[in-house]
């Protein structure tokens, strides 16, 4: 469970609010979708309510523990996926994954059974030793969700995770955020492809200029919207952004 209440955040140096008093609650057993402009504001979110950084408003709960008066606690009970997998270069992928597992206090017989299984199916499991440095855009993609499930997180949180992974990877990805949630667990992911959030979110968020301009379920945009649109053209109303022909 992921509560988000009043949240405001500003870069230094910025005159704007990259988050603007954004509340946002997110149950157990939900995937829940978050898109938005490039510049919306969606990875400040994530980053602050994973305690990457901190919020200058509002407050962060994971799992009804507040992530910036208890940062280890709430940090425990995330798997994140950051949109930048650039990783340490140095580190054979086993030394990395083993690194995250000690981070984590996962003992020896679980970590290799995690290992194993994700790096299996996400295709990378003869790749582990190899340093990061020689792994492709989408492999360090995988190696960085693989590494996101060792600690099997109440929350598991993914920005922009379908950047990169070819499409078997990007099934298996989806079928795995639907079978934790089914398991009762959260999944919070943002993106920029409608099909995927069409398909796979119970409710979403839409976020332009760091504010929240609706948060619901598919149905109840459309009900709101009042068209049987897809969610592409629902997007493009909602933040203003009208399809440009002939660019
Ligand atoms: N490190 C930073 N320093 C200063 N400003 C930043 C920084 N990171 C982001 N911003 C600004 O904060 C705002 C929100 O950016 P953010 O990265 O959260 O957007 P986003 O919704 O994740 O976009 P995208 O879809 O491109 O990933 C933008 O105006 C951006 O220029
Ligand atoms: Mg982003």
């Amino acid at each position: 469970m992921i509560e988000l209440s009043g949240i405001s955040k500003t870069y230094a140096k910025s005159a704007v609010k990259a988050v603007d008093d954004l509340s946002l609650s997110i149950r157990d057993g939900e995937i829940f979708g978050f898109l938005g402009p490039n510049g919306a504001g969606k990875t400040t979110t994530i980053k602050v309510f994973t305690g990457v950084l901190r919020a200058d408003k509002g407050t962060a709960l994971i799992d009804g523990i507040d992530i910036a008066a208890s940062p280890i606690e709430a940090k425990r009970r995330i798997g994140y996926v950051t949109d930048n997998p650039e990783l340490f270069s140095r580190l054979k992928a086993a030394e990395y994954l083993n690194f995250v597992s000690d981070v984590y206090d996962v003992d020896t017989a679980t970590r290799q059974a995690r290992v194993t299984e994700y790096a299996t199916l996400f295709g990378i499991r003869d790749a582990l030793g190899g340093s990061i440095g020689s792994f492709s855009h989408g492999m360090k993609q995988k190696l960085l969700v693989t590494a996101s499930l060792l600690s099997d997180p109440q929350n598991w949180v993914l920005d922009e995770p379908m950047v990169g992974l070819d499409p078997k990877a990007a099934f298996a990805l989806k079928e795995l955020m639907r079978a934790r949630a089914a398991a009762g667990k959260t999944v919070f992911f943002s993106t920029h492809v409608m099909e995927v959030a069409e398909k796979l979110c119970d409710r979403l968020a839409i976020i332009n200029k760091g504010r929240i301009v609706f948060i619901g379920s598919l149905t109840e945009l459309k009900a709101l919207q009042g068209s049987d649109n897809s969610l592409e053209s629902l997007f493009l109303e909602l933040v203003d952004e009208p399809a440009e022909e002939g660019v």
